[in-house]
């Protein structure tokens, strides 16, 4: 049923480069916003920047310029990177907006009227880098017990907001809204914070010490506290950045997601500031974890921060995006590699979704003359069945998954229908049907729920990966648009197996993924296209006499045979056995018999040439567990270098490639 659904990201400081933690929030609200436009919900999603206080005052002091001059060149540099991550934001607010800070003014002014704001004079620490302050207790060896910088012993007169009144409310609040604060181990975090006395908050700045903000409506000496401003923006934007005010429309807040260390802020100070307010409060707040870089704190001493810029430009927003929320359940910390990220790339992008969406298009276009075929059968094949099944509960898995940001476990059910939609095709194994005019009703039926089954994947896949998606779907020849709300209906509960309609013209395009290639030593792995697998040729009729595998081609290849002399166990250790994975397998032009495959060690990318090309199409071998020789010296074959010898059964001919039958990790030794 639609619903209202407004959704938030932090204001990020404008002193600050975007980074990954930014691109991290920003994403992950992008993929929930466009996620619930799908569903038909009156979605809002509001991103923007937090322009007051003294630390972009003291950026701009740096840079010698005037701190709104310095916030205006600052804001291209995120509009750009949301832009380029292809992020759908409805609004962007600036804190430094006229219109912002009269709703900062008449908010504090009704604080003040109703005197939960009053004045006082304070004694305490005080820590520039945080601006705020804290007590006796806080201090732990004159530091700053959050960012652990030296804090200064300040005594001055400031206006408070009466926090400390709203200690049991929000107590009993979050008790009685299990999904105020998320995940649980956060909430929990906030109620052990609330179980010591909540104390007044210093919401006023001396104008003295810092000029650069919102000026107090009832005292020109002092402007507000940072955090009393940008917090209020969440509100302020339903009142002048959308075509009509939208309080009532929008407010409360779906959700405000945020990092942990802002949880505070938002659960305590926002949550109390809305109670006094009288405003209703949001109604969940989410605090995801943090990621650190190759193991290590992210920071610009250390030089690791990770520029969203650049991971955009080497792997595409789509790529980073999948990375980001695939690979860490999202309120955990995570590290961010860029091994990782290849590592993801290669094998769920490019092996998983491209190559079903490069097989499926390429057989439809052999075998169905390009247009999507009718589905000829009713059958009740296991295949079949588990196929339509996973795609038809893929909606409602979508929904729980997504309705509890478990935006992994989300990526991972969709996959889980990319490897049943591949093994559908080996275990069809349409080439072999084209192979007799009889089979045409099954192969047109085979054809068809691969592609229906992409129509779901592409489905899904938008929120997350909005440009795959409508490539796929461009592809397909679908007409959805996934931006319009006339999908309401269709996508919850409703979207039905057959949609996909018999006769469309598909349209073949590049491959979705380029594989990274991981072999390259110098300067580390580098994008290539060089690898892609070659569509499938058409199949030969016959399997013929073929040698095993790279090795056995050249003449010099030893024979075994009966005569063949007895060896020791030290002759056959020499012999490094290893399972890996087929990720690609292409035909070697001029060849009937080899094949070029590219195979995962674990972490380690080989390519090898084999003799099996007689035996097997190469789409039927991506997937495939094998055993290779790792340690075979590399040899050319009609020019192709082969790292390594694929096992197979057979002698003259190839009667079938040894595989592991166990999950067993890629790259383990075989004895
Ligand atoms: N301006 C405040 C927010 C005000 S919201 C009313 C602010 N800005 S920030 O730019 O410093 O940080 C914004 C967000 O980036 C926070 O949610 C923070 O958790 C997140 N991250 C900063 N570094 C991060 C990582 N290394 N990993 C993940 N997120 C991180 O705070």
């Amino acid at each position: 049923m639609a619903a209202t659904f407004y959704i938030t990201t932090p204001i990020y400081y404008v002193n600050d480069v975007p980074h990954i933690g930014h691109a991290y929030t920003t994403i992950a609200a992008d993929v929930l916003a466009r996620y619930h436009r799908l569903r038909g919900d009156d979605t809002f999603f509001l991103t923007g920047l937090d322009e007051h206080g003294q630390k972009v005052q003291q950026a701009a002091g740096k840079a010698g310029i005037d701190p709104q001059a310095y916030c205006d060149g600052m804001v291209p540099r995120f509009q750009d990177i949301w832009k380029r991550l292809t992020i759908s934001n409805n609004a962007f607010i600036r804190t430094s907006q006229p219109r912002h800070k009269e709703v900062v003014q008449k908010l504090l002014q009704q604080l003040f009227d109703k005197d939960l704001i009053y004045r006082a004079d304070y004694t305490g620490w005080y820590c520039t880098f945080d601006e705020r302050f804290w007590t006796e207790k806080d201090v732990v060896d004159g530091l700053c017990p959050d960012c652990k910088r030296p804090v200064d012993r300040l005594s001055e007169s400031n206006y408070f907001f009466r926090m400390g009144r709203y200690q049991d409310r929000l107590i009993a609040h979050i008790q009685a809204h299990p999904d105020y604060i998320r995940p649980r181990s956060r909430c929990n975090e906030v109620l052990g914070f609330l179980q010591n006395p909540l104390e007044d908050l210093s919401i006023s700045r001396p104008k003295a010490r810092l000029s650069w903000g919102i000026e107090l409506p009832f005292d020109r000496n002092y402007v507000t506290y940072v955090w009393f401003d940008a917090l209020v923006n969440y509100y302020s934007a339903l009142e002048y950045l959308v075509p009509t005010p939208s309080v009532e429309r929008y407010w409360p807040a779906t959700l405000h997601l945020v990092g942990k260390d802002i949880l505070t802020t938002h659960a305590v100070y926002w949550s109390t500031m809305l109670m006094a307010l009288d405003l209703p409060l949001p109604r969940t707040i989410f605090a995801h974890g943090w990621w650190t870089v190759n193991g290590e704190k992210m920071s610009k001493s250390r030089g690791n921060v990770v520029d969203p810029n650049a991971m955009v430009d080497e792997f595409g927003a789509d790529a980073f995006r999948y990375f980001l929320l695939r690979e860490v359940p999202f309120g955990f910390d995570g590290d961010f590699s860029r091994v990782a990220l290849i590592g993801r790339t290669n094998s769920d992008l490019a092996n998983g979704l491209g190559n079903l969406l490069s097989r499926t298009l390429t057989m439809i276009e052999r075998y169905a003359e390009g247009r999507i075929p009718a589905e000829e059968e009713t059958t009740n094949v296991e295949v079949d069945n588990l196929l339509q099944q996973e795609a038809r509960g893929l909606p409602g898995v979508m929904n729980i998954h997504l309705g509890n940001l478990d935006f992994h476990r989300a990526l991972e059910a969709i996959w889980s229908l990319v490897q049943i939609g591949n093994q559908y095709i080996d275990k069809t194994a349409p080439w072999v049907l084209a192979r007799k005019p009889e089979n045409k009703a099954r192969l047109n039926t085979v054809l068809y729920r691969a592609a229906e089954a992409l129509r779901f994947i592409s489905l899904y896949l938008y929120p997350f990966m909005p440009q795959t998606a409508e490539e796929v779907k461009r592809q397909l020849g679908l007409t959805v648009n996934f931006a319009k709300p006339a999908l309401a209906g269709d996508i919850d509960g409703t979207i039905t197996w057959g949609g996909l309609l018999p006769g469309t013209e598909i349209t073949k395009g590049n491959w979705l993924f380029p594989r990274i290639d991981t072999t390259t030593a110098q300067g580390g792995p580098r994008v290539t296209h060089e690898q892609q697998p070659t569509t499938p040729s058409m199949p030969s009729t016959q399997p013929a006499a073929a040698p095993v595998s790279a090795e056995a081609a050249p003449p010099a290849a030893p024979q075994i045979t009966p005569a063949t002399p007895q060896i020791t166990i030290e002759d056959f250790q020499k012999i490094q056995l290893k399972v890996a994975r087929v990720l690609t397998a292409e035909r070697i032009p001029r060849s009937d018999k080899l094949l070029k495959l590219q195979v995962d060690l674990g972490g380690e990318q080989r390519q090898i040439v084999a003799g099996i090309g007689k035996k097997y199409e190469p789409e039927a071998l991506v997937g495939r567990r094998v055993v290779i020789v790792a340690n075979l010296k590399p040899a050319k074959l009609m020019g192709v270098e082969s790292q390594g010898m694929v096992l197979a059964a057979g002698d003259k001919e190839v009667g079938g490639l040894v595989t592991i039958l166990e999950d067993v990790e890629l790259g383990t030794k075989v004895k």
